[in-house]
């Protein structure tokens, strides 16, 4: 079921600082910053030879990734981002085997304008799993 990774998240309390960690001290490509008020985030992608990691920012007063910050105030990866061919069928057979999806359970449109889903965390070891349709 699952394909690619697509991307790694990080949630940081300063993007600016990030991205200038990111440029300057890493040595990598990142893109101009991008406000998605519909996800309560402000991200930068930081694009690898073979993935890309995404820097996020909270965005407005009920940014889902608030709390996250809190617990981890100098930020820390917040999910990984696995491709799927079909997000209904996923969704469908995790569904079936026990996992939550987070939210209503129907897919959103992502930072990249596909479809995407999130797994509850604690039903995959401690790590929210962000499923993106390709
Ligand atoms: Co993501």
């Amino acid at each position: 079921m699952l394909g690619r990774v697509n991307h790694i998240a990080i949630a940081v309390p300063d993007l600016a600082a990030a991205v200038a960690s990111y440029r300057d001290t890493l040595g990598a490509a990142v893109s101009q910053p991008q406000a998605l008020p519909a996800h309560g985030v402000t991200v930068v992608f930081v694009e690898l030879p073979n993935t890309k990691v995404e820097l996020l920012e909270p965005l407005g007063e009920a940014s889902p990734i608030a709390a996250f910050l809190e617990k981890n105030p100098s930020g820390g990866m917040h999910h990984i981002c696995y491709e799927v061919a079909d997000i209904l069928a996923a969704r469908d057979r995790l569904t079936a085997s026990g996992a939550r999806v987070l939210g209503n359970g129907e897919p959103k449109i992502g930072a990249h304008g596909k479809p995407v889903l999130f797994l509850h965390p604690k039903d995959f070891f401690g790590t929210l799993i962000e499923l993106e349709q390709v």
